[in-house]
């Protein structure tokens, strides 16, 4: 959503904070019908949580890359609801505007809609959170539907998805060839079972914009080209603290880690020299 079209009419950086509207579902879906852009980041703890919403993201994910980019996993399988909670709480209280979202974690839906619902529940209940996303299309629509119905906005994610990496041998390109009918039937699949918005996840951009052209919802990419409502990123990986291999989709908006690293080295110079703490670091008695 571009500044004019905020749903509060200005940017946020500039609107004072009581002022301030939260973005809803509705606003997803009036995004879509106006032309204007969805952006979002994951998001999993308080202080980038209050930047990005200050800076107008319009929605925070708290994913369960959590699982990589926090607690060290290989995956995102280990993740837990009990681990995700905190992170998901600590996003909740930072923001006025954002729609912040829950991702529920690998065995924390699956067996069916019941404990899909479940989980749901105890991330609305115990973090503030105002949605909760899931992976999945059509074997996932009997889960959105009994979240959806019980009030709880739900967005879906298709295409790649990544607590299915064993099953889909590794991290591979969805939605090419004839996989861009499955792309489509899982897309039909979670709208009609109440998703407000579908992440597509690694596929082709042509794909992708027949999924967007198709669905009334909005689509949001990762790595699913330009063609899609909106455009979601990992923070770490946006913000160039992931170490090793990242996506060929991410673009580097920032050196984060190349500054917290130079940080840590002149710190380190610094207190050797004496350099710090200098007298203004001082109290005096
Ligand atoms: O957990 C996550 O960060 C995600 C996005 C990659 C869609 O699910």
């Amino acid at each position: 959503m571009s500044e004019e079209h905020a749903p509060y009419g200005s940017h946020p950086s500039e609107t004072p904070p009581q002022s301030l509207k939260r973005v809803r579902t509705r606003h997803f879906q009036a995004a879509k019908e106006n032309g204007i852009k969805i952006t979002g980041l994951t998001s999993y703890d308080y202080l980038t949580a209050g930047i990005f919403d200050r800076a107008g993201i319009d929605f925070l994910l708290v994913g369960d890359s959590a699982g990589n980019a926090v607690f060290g996993y290989d995956t995102t399988l280990p993740v837990t609801t009990d681990e995700l909670i905190p992170l998901c709480r600590a996003v909740a209280r930072a923001v006025r505007r954002a729609l912040v979202i829950a991702d529920m974690p690998f065995g924390s839906y699956e067996v069916g809609p019941e404990e899909a619902l479940h989980t749901a529940i105890r991330f609305m209940k115990e973090t503030g959170a105002h949605g909760v996303k899931l992976e999945g299309g059509e074997r996932s629509a009997e889960m959105i539907r009994r979240i959806v119905n019980a009030g709880i906005p739900v967005m879906a994610h298709i295409g790649f998805t990544p607590q299915s990496e064993h099953g889909l041998g590794g991290h591979v390109i969805q939605g090419r060839g004839e996989g861009a009918d499955q792309l489509l039937r899982d897309a039909h699949a979670v709208e009609e079972a109440g998703a407000f918005a579908v992440v597509l996840e690694m596929v082709p951009s042509a794909a992708a914009a027949r999924v967007t052209k198709e669905l009334e919802i909005p689509t949001i990419s990762v790595g699913a080209g330009p063609y899609c409502d909106g455009q979601l990123l990992v923070w770490t990986d946006w913000a160039g603290l992931t170490t090793g291999r990242i996506p060929k989709f991410v673009k580097k908006f920032a050196a984060i880690g190349d500054t917290l690293y130079q940080a840590a080295v002149d710190f380190r110079a610094q207190v050797d020299s004496g350099e710090y703490p200098g007298p203004q670091h001082e109290y005096s008695e």
